[in-house]
């Protein structure tokens, strides 16, 4: 027998070849666009370490969705920013809040669109921690129980409000079974959750807390986001998540999590979603506008690897630039 033994190339010959044995692609469907509106009139205004992202008031968000709906994206993930915040995060669970009033303004914009609400106080409270603070003599700690109750708030307004689905980020234990039950009570039985199961402490938030003004006054957030370097530990979050009701395991960051994204597809049937978050963007931003890397190419090539790593959905920031793309534009 002549060698080589095995010609792996003869599946690669053509392009029609190669997408006959493709493996895994990213549609349209997967895709989620993180919004952040903002209190104000007329404002626009780009994040400076996102370009391409923005700020947006209520009457300015028309704009912007319509660029989302017209790339085929049917869904988003509205983020809020306040103009005023207390220790309890007040303005994350109040009717005419920011973004119970943005939430209500793209479902009458666009009906279809799925509207993904972040419950998360970080952005509400003046400390910018993800929960309620409970002083001591020793410091500062962040009380679990008693922001659950204020998450759980802030869920309900958000369903009130008109949110499909309800993406808790905030890292609390019990999350998922206090929302539950609260929207259960409430009567929204049929509002699934998308548990930000396995979220990580990362650098790689950086960004966003700028967009967001969400960057913690004191501490950090290692006492209540994982470790780094922990993937046991990811599979026990994801199991509680899991017993608690979730309807969507989420994974934050993707791609130093890749390998966490496969372990929960190996072991659970629920829908897997990765972030594809802040300064993941801002690093391909960057270079891309030094023009040291093909961005197109480099976007849609990370998004294959979150699918191939197990990804169902992908919350990105590339979602318009990765949807035109993916219809040939
Ligand atoms: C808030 C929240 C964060 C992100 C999503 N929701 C930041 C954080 O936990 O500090 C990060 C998103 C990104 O970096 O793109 N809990
Ligand atoms: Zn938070």
């Amino acid at each position: 027998m002549a060698y080589p033994i095995a010609r792996h190339r003869r599946l690669r010959g053509s392009e029609a070849l190669r997408g006959l044995v493709r493996e895994t692609g990213v549609s349209v469907n997967d895709l989620i666009a993180p919004i952040f509106v903002t209190e104000g009139e007329g404002v626009q205004e780009e994040i400076s370490s996102m370009p391409g992202v923005y700020h947006w008031s209520l009457d300015t968000l028309e704009k912007e969705l319509a660029d989302i709906a017209s790339a085929g994206i049917k869904a988003v993930l509205v983020f809020g920013v306040p103009s005023t915040k207390d220790a309890i995060g007040t303005s994350a669970f109040e009717e005419n809040g920011i973004v119970q009033r943005g939430i209500r303004k793209i479902k009458s914009l666009y009906p279809d669109m799925v509207v993904i609400a972040d419950t998360c106080l970080c952005q509400f409270t003046d400390h910018g921690h993800c929960g309620v603070v409970h002083r001591t003599d020793g410091g500062a700690v962040i009380d679990n129980d008693a922001s659950l109750e204020m998450l759980a708030k802030t869920a309900v307004s958000q369903a009130k409000a008109g949110a499909d689905i309800i993406a808790p980020s905030n890292m609390m234990d019990g999350f998922v079974a206090a929302i539950r039950e609260a929207l259960d009570r409430e009567g929204f039985v049929n509002t699934p959750i998308m548990s930000y199961a396995v979220k990580f402490a990362s650098a790689y938030y950086g960004p966003f807390r700028e967009a967001a003004h969400s960057t913690p006054q004191f501490g950090d957030r290692r006492t209540y986001q994982m470790d780094p370097a922990n993937a046991r530990e990811a599979l026990r979050e994801a199991s509680s998540d899991v017993e608690e009701g979730a309807d969507f395991l989420m994974v934050k960051p993707g791609l130093a999590y890749l390998d966490i994204v496969r372990m929960l597809r190996d072991r659970y049937e629920l829908p897997i979603v990765v972030y594809n978050v802040s300064a993941e963007y801002a690093m391909v931003k960057a270079a891309a506008m030094q023009g040291w890397l093909d961005e197109r190419a480099i976007v849609l090539e990370t998004l294959t690897g979150m699918k191939r790593a197990g990804a169902d959905l992908i919350i990105t920031y590339h979602a318009k630039d990765a949807a035109r793309w993916l219809q040939g534009n």
